[in-house]
């Protein structure tokens, strides 16, 4: 059959607001053109985010109202724990509310000044998690992720060669680990292979580093290496999985997005001494270890969503609803990150706006225009989420201008796609009348979370 149809019935709905464009125009200035500061309701396509914003199973929602919210021991953790120990086959899994916690207290445990987290690109709350402890994050993805207009089947991959001259210029005692974003959120949502997988994990083995997966997005990853990948074509999505994570000593998970639910997360490691230690913090941070943050309920879910999200009728969907919004932009010339990645289309704010320097955040731009025409809220992933400034003020800009269009799992069908196409193609058709932004306020870190703008004019 040519058409992919979603592999699931809709059992239950929920209404969408309309808007007008003079009223979205009010709106988005409000919110200091930041769509952070919108009200969800008057968003009428929410692209913001892939994470948290699943639509979750009717065997998720009868996990919820099985979960067991002991203290300790609940029966919910053991069934979640045992759901993730057969992806991963980690020794030692700890639950979290999110990615983030994981990730706060993994860095707590091993950063600090002096220390280096080499990533193939950190995403921005790892990132923020190292560098809060004074250590230093640093990404060192391959040239060609670098580049959105080459296409390449593993855009994700870490460059292992520049890892080894990292390895050796800083000395592995100051490396605590080194870590893989599976699949590369940051770069364009872009898979890793099992092979730089692997070829990673023999550096890291070579200096005595242990190997972390940040694991958000595992299975579309899995996915890619079966459709990619010589030698995978005939392993199910678990086996690929499997094999992915027998190369990690650890892994941190946001289960907003790969789980399937709406909250969760977790740490895993194997080795026991490192896992005592968080698992001490853990307690101070977020709860008893084994609900780690969570209720009973959500450790449910995430241990059916884990199953769920293995399923391959499942992933063909997911890819191809997302590939199917990239062809649609490709063919009308609207540069996006090529190929299409896992969980978002990835515009390309240099060639959508080449008039508007990074210093006036041409990603900004787009956001706010795409949510004036449309009501279609998104995410800019360049100069306002990753730019520093040097000692004069100026700006550094990161490799890469974009806007995010991540895509909720399991909520939007292919006439929304087709009207999220149509609105961009009309965005692109006007971009002569668009307008850079400056910032007139931010926050320390992680500033395009409450940055507000003004438009220049
Ligand atoms: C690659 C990656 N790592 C970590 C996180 C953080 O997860 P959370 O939002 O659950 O804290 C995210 C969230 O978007 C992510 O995409």
């Amino acid at each position: 059959m040519k058409t992919i149809i979603e592999p699931f019935k809709i059992k239950s709905v929920e209404p969408i607001r309309f808007t007008t464009k003079e009223e979205r125009k009010k709106l988005i200035q409000e919110a200091g053109y930041n769509p952070f500061f919108l009200h969800a309701e008057d968003v009428l396509i929410d692209l913001l985010t892939d994470s948290g914003t699943s639509a979750m199973s009717s065997k998720q929602w009868a996990g919820i109202m099985d979960g067991d919210e002991s203290y300790a021991g609940s029966k919910s953790f053991y069934k979640f724990e045992e759901a993730v120990r057969k992806i991963t086959g980690m020794k030692f899994i700890i639950p979290t509310h999110q990615g983030r916690a994981a990730e706060k207290i993994l860095f707590t445990v091993t950063g600090g000044k002096g220390k280096y987290f080499p990533n193939n690109t950190h995403f921005d709350t790892t990132r923020a998690n190292i560098e809060f402890t004074g250590a230093e994050a640093i990404d060192l993805l391959n040239e060609t992720g670098k580049h959105p207009e080459i296409r390449a089947d593993f855009k994700g991959n870490m460059d292992v060669e520049k890892l080894v001259h990292f390895i050796e210029k800083t000395g592995a005692e100051n490396i605590p680990l080194c870590m893989l974003t599976i699949t590369n959120n940051s770069g364009g949502g872009q898979p890793v292979s099992m092979q730089n997988i692997r070829e990673v994990k023999q550096v890291c083995n070579k200096n005595n580093i242990p190997l972390f997966i940040d694991a958000c997005r595992f299975a579309e990853n899995a996915y890619f290496i079966k459709k990619r990948e010589k030698g995978y074509a005939q392993k199910s999505v678990l086996e690929i999985a499997q094999e992915m994570f027998s190369y990690a000593d650890g892994i941190t998970m946001s289960a907003k997005k790969d789980a399937l639910v709406n909250i969760g997360g977790f740490l895993a490691m194997n080795d026991e001494k490192l896992a005592q230690s968080c698992r001490n913090l853990l307690i101070v941070t977020e709860g008893f270890t084994t609900y780690g943050g969570l209720a009973g309920r959500d450790l449910e879910a995430v241990a059916q969503g884990l199953e769920e999200v293995l399923d391959e009728h499942y992933l063909q969907y997911r890819i191809r609803s997302i590939e199917y919004l990239g062809e649609r932009l490709i063919a009308a010339g609207v540069p996006i990150i090529e190929p299409p990645g896992g969980h978002a289309i990835y515009i390309d704010a240099k060639r959508f706006l080449p008039d508007i320097p990074p210093e006036e955040f041409p990603g900004q731009a787009i956001v706010c225009a795409l949510y004036i025409e449309g009501g279609i809220r998104s995410v800019e992933i360049g100069s306002v989420m990753f730019g520093k400034y040097d000692k004069s003020g100026k700006l550094i800009p990161p490799p890469m201008e974009l806007v995010r269009l991540a895509i909720p799992r399991r909520v939007y069908t292919q006439s929304y796609i087709d009207y999220v196409a149509e609105i961009i193609l009309e965005v692109f058709k006007n971009k002569k009348s668009l307008k850079g932004f400056k910032i007139v306020y931010e926050a320390p870190m992680l500033r395009h979370f409450t940055a507000r703008f003004e438009e220049i004019n």
